[in-house]
């Protein structure tokens, strides 16, 4: 019976609670959350609630309860160190530690080790300090995608097209991003479809999971600002309709490589999530980001397929030995429909913008899954954030069935909130396809 420390409060952490739950070893789980998730809460063996920059209260918690290991599920706490804290009172963690997290924290480390390595994947791109020789680059790039270094919450990524549009809406841009955060990262921008590859890494081995698309976009038809992300889908054959068997192979390479380069160029082995963001375009696939953890919302559709004991799967992380485990998912459709408040991604003078923190009920969810993210359980109800509420994921044999299950369990929760209604339906994945047929010219 392991006691396992959980340290996370969102949707993501909810699932991971579940599967962690379900181990023939019979966990218990401690959670450090930095607010009251009620689904992680009714999993759990004792909850703290602090902030995730507080170490100290992180280590007490953990040592309180004796924990084995740790298992840590977004990258606020691991861009904080606490996987190096936990480390120095003997306690491992599935999670890299602050100097392999800047594979997330920090997207000019990544774009240099990749160059440094050479390995494939990267655009061309160049980091910034000083406005000086921005213009001369941009003029060298066809459109640009302008990134700050830090964590942006999978927001402060800027792409021309979509974002801005001129050269001078770049330049105006990059000063600002310089002024804000000390540097920015001018790359060139891909024409695509995008792939959440999620891989499993015990400093060596790299263990790919079912491919997900996330919908970033706060509208349907992909339309609005961007969010932590919408909603996402997967198939029952792990695969995307859109992607060759080739790009696959080419994520799970370059992973492998940054892994071993990660290794070298920090002398600790990566142990955890490297989850790669990848786009699919006519030479290949090619790296758009890293997160050092699993993603919100794909680890709702894959952790719930998860045949192998989750227990051990961490374990081996931690042992270095993850190529002598088989890890299997099952191979059924999932659709992971986000609840928000309505006024979520919206200006603060929207109309809509009051949705947060209102009172919400959810009722009968039917079969589908109910994961907990930014709510807060008072003692006279539910109540929304400012940002992502519920994810409601539907699993089935078919995309189709999975969708049905998942959109009754949206209307199930009640209150001024929105969802994607176009995820996981045909219309949309057809588009994706004929775009990447376009792209490949057949
Ligand atoms: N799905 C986006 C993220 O987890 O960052």
């Amino acid at each position: 019976m392991p006691n396992i420390l959980l340290v996370g409060n969102g949707a993501r952490e909810h699932v991971m609670a579940e599967t962690l739950i379900r181990s023939r070893h019979q966990p218990r789980i401690f959670s450090f959350m930095k607010a009251n998730n009620p689904g992680i809460a009714s999993l759990s063996a004792a909850v703290l609630l602090g902030l995730y920059s507080d170490l100290p209260a992180v280590v007490a918690f953990a040592q309180k309860n004796r924990i084995d290991f740790a298992v840590i599920g977004p990258e606020d706490p691991l861009s904080q160190g606490v996987v190096d804290a936990l480390a120095q009172i003997g306690i491992p963690a599935v999670g890299p530690n602050k100097s392999l997290a800047r594979l997330e924290t920090s997207k000019a480390f990544t774009r240099n080790l990749v160059k440094k390595y050479n390995i494939p994947g990267n655009p061309r791109f160049e980091v910034f300090t000083r406005p000086d020789g921005i213009g001369a680059f941009l003029d060298e790039l066809d459109g640009v995608v302008l990134k700050p270094d830090g964590l942006t919450g999978g927001k402060g990524v800027l792409v021309q097209g979509d974002h801005f549009e001129t050269r001078q809406d770049a330049l105006d841009l990059c000063a600002r991003i310089i002024q804000d955060s000390g540097c920015v990262i001018v790359e060139e921008k891909f024409d695509g479809e995008e792939f959440s590859l999620q891989c499993l890494c015990d400093g060596k081995a790299v263990v790919g999971t079912p491919l997900v698309q996330d919908h970033k976009r706060r509208f349907d038809g992909d339309r609005g600002p961007n969010t932590g992300g919408m909603g996402s889908y997967s198939l029952p054959d792990h695969l995307m309709p859109f992607l060759k068997p080739s790009d696959i192979e080419e994520g799970i390479e370059i992973t492998r490589q940054v892994a071993a380069a990660l290794w070298k160029e920090t002398g600790s082995p990566y142990k955890g999530v490297m989850y790669g963001g990848f786009i699919a375009t006519k030479t290949g696939a090619k790296l758009l980001e890293y997160n050092a953890r699993f993603g919100d919302p794909e680890a709702m559709n894959i952790l719930p397929l998860l045949k192998t004991d989750f227990v051990d799967v961490c374990r081996h992380i931690l042992d270095g030995t993850l190529e002598t485990l088989k890890i299997e998912f099952d191979h059924k459709a999932t659709v992971c429909k986000y609840v928000v408040p309505k006024g979520y991604g919206l200006p603060a003078d929207h109309p809509d913008a009051a949705s947060s923190r209102a009172k919400i009920a959810v009722g009968d969810v039917g079969t589908a899954r109910l994961y907990y993210s930014s709510v807060d359980q008072k003692e006279d109800g539910l109540y929304l954030s400012s940002s992502r509420a519920i994810g409601i994921v539907g699993i089935a044999n078919t995309l189709d069935a999975a969708r049905i299950i998942a959109d009754e369990g949206v209307r199930a929760v009640k209150g001024p909130v929105a969802y994607r209604s176009d995820i996981g339906t045909d219309a949309l994945i057809r588009k994706r396809v004929d775009h990447m047929k376009r792209i490949r010219g057949y």
